[in-house]
Parts: C-alpha cells; structure tokens; sequence
C-alpha cells in the first residue's frame, strides 16, 4: 500500500520518532532517523501528521513501562484519524520494553506495527517496508552483527540543527547485575565500540561544527574497545585520543560504575582540559547492608575514597549521582545513612527514585519489601536534602567567570541560554551569533534552576569561519 502523501518524485515521508528514558535512548533515537534519511523520512514535531511514529522505549522502573501503553491509546486515536483521511500511519515500539516484552505489546496493542529492540534498529528499513506490505513486523533476537556498521551517519543538516553538543555511544550493555536493573537483561551483556570506530564518529562529528562530545554507555568506564594496535584500550586510552581531535572543545562521558573509576581514569581528570569537572557517578544507598544486596560490590567507604581521590585531582569536579529508596529491607537507619552520605559529599544534583521491583530481577524475589508510604516518604525526605545540597552548589557559582557554551535564544529578547562546565543553563544577555560557540561568562544571578550571567569579554567577530555559511548563525564561532 502506498506511503504517505503524493506530492510526486520528491515525496517524502514524514517521521516522528519520541524518546523515553535515558540518553542512550536519546542518541539511539538520531540514529534511528539518520537510518531512514536516506528512505525518505524527513522529522516532523507532530505525531499526527507523522507516516510513521517511533516509541523509543524504557523499561528501567514500572511507571516508565506503562507510560508506553498510554502514549500507545493515543497513537490508536491518531492513526484512526489519519486513516478516515485516507493515510497510513505505521506505528513502531522500540527500545527496552520493546526487547522485554517483544510480542505481548502487539497482544495488548494490536495497532502496533513494528516492534524491535535496541540492538536491532539497523534493521529498521526492511522492518518498515515489511510493515509497509501489510505485515506486523517483530524482531527483538539479539542481532548477531554490529548495528553501528549497518547505521548511515548524520547528514551535516542534522548534525547542525542538533546543536554544539552531542553523544556518541562507545559501549552498551551491562555485566554487573544489579539487584534492581533490568539493564542487564534488556541490553545484554557489556559490549564497547573499536575505538577508530568511535573517533571516526567523532571526527565527523567535530568537522561538522560539534563542539561537545560526551562518551555514554550504560557502564562508560567499563569501556575495553579495540584499538588499531591490536590491544584493548581502557577508556582512559579513549579519552587521551578523543581529546586531540581537532574542534573538541569539551569531553565528557556517563554513566560510570564506582567500581571501574581507576586511578588512570581519575587521574585523566587532572590531565586533560577539556573534561569538564563534572562527573555523573551512581550509589544508589549510602549503606553497606543496602549496597551489599543491590550487588553494587563497593562500599560506603569504598565511594568516598574515589571521591576524595577524584576531588584531589581536579579540586572544582562537582558530583552528581543516583539514589534508590526503600530497596527490600532498607531501614530508618540505613536511609540515615544515605542522607548522611549526601551531606558528606556535598552533591551538585541528583536523581532519586523509589525503589520498583522489575519483573525477572533478583531484587523483585527479595523478601522485606518495603510499603508505598514508607518509599514516597523517605524519596521526599532525600529529595529535599538533594535540594539543598544543589542550591548550596548553584550559590557558590555566583562571582565566578567560567565558560559557557552557547545553545539556543533564551527566554526573553537579546538573551541566549547555554551550559555550564557543570551542565547548568545559564541565560546571558548575547548576540545570537554566539549560539554553538564557548565564550566566559560572570555569573551574576542565581534562580532554582538557572543561574544567570553577563559575557566577561565583548566577543569578537566571529572569525574561524566554519563550514556553515554566515546566514546559518546555529554553529559559527569565534576565534579562540
Ligand atoms: N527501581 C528504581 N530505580 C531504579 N534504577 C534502576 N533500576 C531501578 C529500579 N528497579 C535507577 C538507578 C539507576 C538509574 C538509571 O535508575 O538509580 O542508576
Ligand atoms: Fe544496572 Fe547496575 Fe548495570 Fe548500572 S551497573 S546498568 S545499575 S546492573
């Protein structure tokens, strides 16, 4: 049956594709559209007018589950409509609840499509076009090749209206078993990318204006890829190569593991400049009895050493992590402990979430487990102390100069909003020549959730042309 509009030989079909979870999925979802770029399929914000739309699924806690299948009655209403118009929309379910629960979402949502897992999305125009002929096409099998040889990259137009900063994935999956993660089971087994692989990524990346790269994987500095020499490079080896590609002005990598944050690793924080001191490492509970039985293999005391090791290499890091309340058995003391932990490291921010026993983990069989209440009580207990610790943070930036790299117009008139070192927006009174470009700034203000600031040097005219034409202000820049 034919696709879409017919507009004649330039028809293009319209895709929608909505990312859940986190920014593994993110970085899946651009590749999942660069894939189809060369199909045709052109991005479109609106779900409804879209030829096909992609849920890009997480199955990490159980709200992040279902919240598949209300989207899901929605895009049954939508696809009713397009079809009374005489269109077709083919609706697709990817990601991790796609590889968890494969054909049982076309059971629950008959209106599904396409069903395909994360490791399996390279597959997605011969999916299509089975789905296309009238089929519904599930494919969750763990492919046996690599999907990033079989993914087109980014045209330069996509790589340009993405912005300065992007993610690269470098490695996927997790061997560690968690007692309370689904990862393992919905992403296999820990895999890295070969590293000319990555700086090829990277490179083409960089050339077309990208002035921010974060490494991520579900466990980044577990990373052991394949270096041209033959030999398995720690991701340390990674970044001291990453770092010397022309036009990377800022590095960054997550999620780290406490148990793989080596001394050459922590010692990279001192070393290379453009890492920003800014590092996202997850504990989940500041007690040993808890950490024991969520599997995390590393203590209390075992934490705050890699933090005092990490804060004397680079003395202005700031930390950000994960916490889980109300695991099985976490008593009044243990969570003690985890507030106290918070106030001990002095976090910049973090995330926190009641604890939500995930079908087929060890952690969903555990005895102990503990009520609603007792959970929604101690999260809002942590949050509020996480809240505190973020805006001692966020106040001790004010007076202090640091660079800033520019992403979009800011909420009012001749203002421009960018990220700090520390990830932070800040909103600045600029010339929107600046967007895609790192200039310093004074912070001058702080609010909940931005700080504010003025440009510390009037910029300069923007000198070292890129390969984007003047009339495109979205990634010139300045002369360093
Ligand atoms: N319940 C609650 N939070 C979880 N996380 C992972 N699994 C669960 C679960 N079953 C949290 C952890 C992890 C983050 C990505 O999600 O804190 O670091
Ligand atoms: Fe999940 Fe633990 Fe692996 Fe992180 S390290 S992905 S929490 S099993």
């Amino acid at each position: 049956m034919a696709f879409g509009s017919t507009t004649g030989m330039n028809e293009s079909r319209k895709l929608y594709v909505k990312s859940f979870g986190c920014q593994m999925n993110v970085y899946d979802s651009r590749r999942m559209a660069d894939t189809l770029a060369p199909e045709g399929f052109v991005e479109t914000a609106e779900a409804g007018d879209a030829d096909l739309v992609i849920l890009n699924t997480c199955h990490i806690r159980e709200k992040a589950a279902e919240k598949v299948y209300s989207e899901l009655g929605r895009l049954r209403r939508m696809k009713e409509a397009a079809a009374a118009q005489g269109r077709r929309m083919l609706v697709a379910v990817a990601g991790c609840v796609a590889q968890a629960e494969g054909q049982e979402i076309i059971r629950r949502a008959p209106s599904v499509d396409l069903v395909f897992g994360p490791q399996n999305y390279h597959r997605l125009p011969e999916l299509v076009a089975r789905a296309e002929r009238g089929g519904q096409a599930v494919d969750t099998e763990f492919a046996l090749e690599d999907k990033f040889d079989h993914l087109a990259p980014p045209s330069r137009a996509a790589i340009r209206a993405r912005g300065a900063s992007a993610f690269v994935t470098v490695q996927e999956g997790c061997d560690k078993f968690c007692t309370f993660c689904v990862v393992p089971y919905t992403r296999g087994a820990e895999v890295s990318r070969p590293v000319e692989k990555v700086v090829a990524e990277v490179t083409h990346l960089a050339t077309a204006g990208v002035r921010e790269i974060t490494l991520i994987g579900q466990n980044v500095n577990a990373y052991h890829g394949e270096g041209s020499d033959g030999r398995i490079w720690s991701l340390r080896r990674l970044l001291d190569r990453i770092a010397q590609i022309d036009g990377v002005e800022r590095l960054r990598y997550t999620t780290s593991h406490p148990r793989d944050m080596d001394n050459d690793l922590i010692t990279a924080h001192r070393d290379l400049p453009q890492l920003m001191p800014q590092l996202h490492l997850p504990v989940q509970s500041g007690a040993d009895r808890i950490l024991r039985a969520m599997n995390r293999r590393h203590s209390r005391a075992d934490y705050l050493d890699i933090v005092r090791r990490l804060r004397d290499a680079r003395p202005d890091l700031a930390l950000t992590s994960d916490f889980i309340v109300g695991f099985p058995g976490e008593t009044e003391r243990d969570f003690a402990d985890t507030l106290a932990l918070v106030e001990e490291v002095g976090f910049s921010g973090a995330f926190s979430f009641k604890y939500s026993p995930r079908p087929g983990t060890p952690g969903a069989e555990m005895d102990d487990q503990i009520s609603e209440q007792e959970k929604s009580e101690r999260l809002q207990r942590l949050q509020w102390t996480i809240d505190r610790n973020q805006a001692a943070f966020n106040h001790s930036c004010r007076g202090r100069t640091f660079d800033v790299l520019f992403e979009k117009p800011g909420r009012h008139e001749g203002q421009l909003v960018g990220r700090s070192p520390y990830l932070q927006p800040v909103q600045v009174q600029a010339p929107a020549s600046l967007i895609g470009e790192i200039a310093a700034v004074t912070i001058t203000e702080v609010a909940s959730n931005s700080l504010f600031g003025v440009l510390a040097h009037q910029p300069r005219a923007a000198s070292r042309a890129m390969q984007v034409p003047a009339s495109e202000p979205g990634l010139l820049r300045a002369g360093a």
